[in-house]
């Protein structure tokens, strides 16, 4: 079933929304050759105690992970897509770092993830971070009301793969409010004009990821949660929870 949100319900998912904006500039801040992903981590739990809220991911345990979830961010380093879990790995120079994070207050969730280099950027890592910010960028402009949820993964779809991208389907994006998966499920591509009818209240996590080999393919790894890129390229996952409203998309997950 899908829950269309009130106006209260969506200002309480922006004050979640805030603790992960808030997670996503500490947690930039501090990643520099050197430091763990696990510290990262510890650093984003301060950042989500300290603002009174509760971590979405901590014990999360989906269909699609081998244990309940351990930590509150995943960090996915350069080959990893999503999903990566924050280990003992000290991140290095160059590194390519995607950093997701949900967090609740009073019981309404906001899930978001942003990336970035650790030190000096490649061309090509600068240029497939900066791609796969215009795909969320265009899925979010699709999202407006009186659409079709097919519009949002066409959007997408046009910029990553027009630009040469892998992109895959099977993680997508997802309603949030109570809960941090909800329906309906947001396919990263689609067919414009097709599929359910954008309503005003209708919130969504919206999560293109790209692979920079322009290959679809990707694999799990041994950990039992990290997704891999299969040719071993880099990969980079973006995402922000939106509210769908009479004046179209709202971004919940910004400073
Ligand atoms: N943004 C990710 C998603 O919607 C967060 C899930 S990570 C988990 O799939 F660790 F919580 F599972
Ligand atoms: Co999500």
């Amino acid at each position: 079933m899908i829950e269309l949100k009130t106006a209260t319900q969506i200002e309480a998912m922006r004050a979640a929304g805030r603790v992960v904006a808030a997670v996503h500039a500490e947690v930039r801040a501090q990643a520099a050759p050197g430091v763990s992903l696990a510290e990262l981590d510890e650093l984003a739990r301060k950042v989500i105690d300290g603002a009174g809220a509760g971590s979405s991911f901590l014990g999360y345990h989906p269909r699609f992970g081998a244990t309940p979830y351990p930590g509150v961010i995943c960090t996915s380093v350069n080959d990893v897509m999503l999903h990566g879990l924050p280990t003992s790995y000290r991140l290095r120079d160059g590194d390519l770092l995607s950093v997701d994070c949900g967090a609740h207050v009073d019981g309404w969730h906001a899930d978001g993830a942003v990336s970035f280099v650790v030190g000096t950027a490649s061309a090509a890592d600068a240029a497939l971070i900066e791609t796969a910010e215009r795909t969320l960028a265009a899925g979010i402009a699709a999202a407006q009301p009186g659409g079709h949820m097919g519009d949002i993964g066409h959007a997408m779809s046009a910029v990553g793969r027009g630009a040469g991208y892998g992109m895959q389907n099977d993680f997508g994006g997802h309603g949030i409010g109570r809960a941090m998966h909800e329906e309906p499920f947001v396919p990263n591509e689609g067919r414009a004009g097709r599929g359910l009818d954008l309503r005003p209240g209708l919130v969504i996590a919206i999560e293109p990821s790209l692979m920079a080999g322009g290959r679809d393919g990707y694999h799990m790894a041994d950990d039992g949660w990290s997704l891999v890129t299969n040719d071993g390229s880099r990969s980079v996952h973006v995402e922000h929870t939106v509210a769908i409203t009479d004046d179209g998309p709202r971004i919940l997950t910004l400073p």
